[in-house]
């Protein structure tokens, strides 16, 4: 497969491109720091710049010409503000959904956010409310595309190695920790399962092979 994974010199993204490479696929990694294009080759992906913040979508959708998918990896990240979870959290999904429509690239996984869209409770603070509607915005928009969407929630994540166990939800989880590392496993399952569509997954860390949790879901 061709795979674009946009916020490419993420976390995640770093070990989904390893992952991917390490099987056959071909990838290539939107980035927005050039710097980071070393990192990108490293983990068997090919760098191309593109800050999705000033990018128009036709711009980007000449980057996904010819992907049989797109990996929406990119996140404003700790230590950013308000304004910075609207323009990357929402604005740069809906930009590249905009894009994957343009270049007719169909299946779409985005990484959300468990909480996203629900209402902050009394006291959160601005900056984590900002985050969650954000994320919640994001999640609306491609839901409401004709795309082969797939929205993925992980929980907390941490750098702790991974299991390779997981519980992964069509529904609620519950709230819990789930590593980059077991993220990416399971987004790189998702993407060879091609089936599975039009749904909001929650993931924690948990007992089930990566595998067996994919294939529970077609
Ligand atoms: N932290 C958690 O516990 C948690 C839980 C659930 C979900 N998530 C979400 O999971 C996703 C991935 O997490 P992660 O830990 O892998 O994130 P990460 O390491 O912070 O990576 C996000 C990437 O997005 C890139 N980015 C930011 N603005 C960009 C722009 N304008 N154009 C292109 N790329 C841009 C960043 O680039 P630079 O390196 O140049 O800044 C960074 O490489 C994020 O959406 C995050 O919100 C996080």
């Amino acid at each position: 497969m061709n795979i674009v994974i946009a916020g490419g010199h993420g976390k995640i993204a770093l070990r989904l491109a390893r992952l991917l490479a390490d099987r056959g696929d071909t990838v290539l990694s939107l980035i927005r720091n050039p710097d980071h294009a070393g990192d990108v080759r490293a983990a068997g992906a090919g760098p191309i710049v593109c800050d999705l913040e000033k990018e128009t979508a036709g711009r980007v959708a000449e980057e996904l010409a010819g992907a049989d998918a797109v990996v929406f990896a990119a996140g404003a990240g700790p230590g950013s503000g308000t304004a910075r979870k609207d323009t990357v959290d929402r604005g740069a999904s809906v930009l590249l959904a905009d894009a994957a429509e343009r270049a007719g690239v169909r299946r779409f996984v985005q990484i959300s956010s468990m909480g996203a869209g629900s209402p902050p409770r009394a006291g959160t603070d601005e900056v984590w409310a900002a985050y969650v509607k954000a994320k919640g915005e994001a999640e609306d928009d491609l839901r409401a595309r004709d795309l082969d969407w797939l929205i993925l929630r992980p929980g907390r994540l941490t750098d702790d190695p991974g299991t390779g166990r997981v519980e992964l939800r069509d529904g609620e989880t519950g709230r819990g920790d789930v590593t980059r590392d077991d993220t990416a496993a399971v987004i790189a399952a998702l993407l060879a399962a091609p089936a599975v569509n039009h749904r909001t997954l929650e993931l924690i860390g948990g007992d089930v092979p990566v595998a067996d949790a994919v294939a529970a879901l077609t």
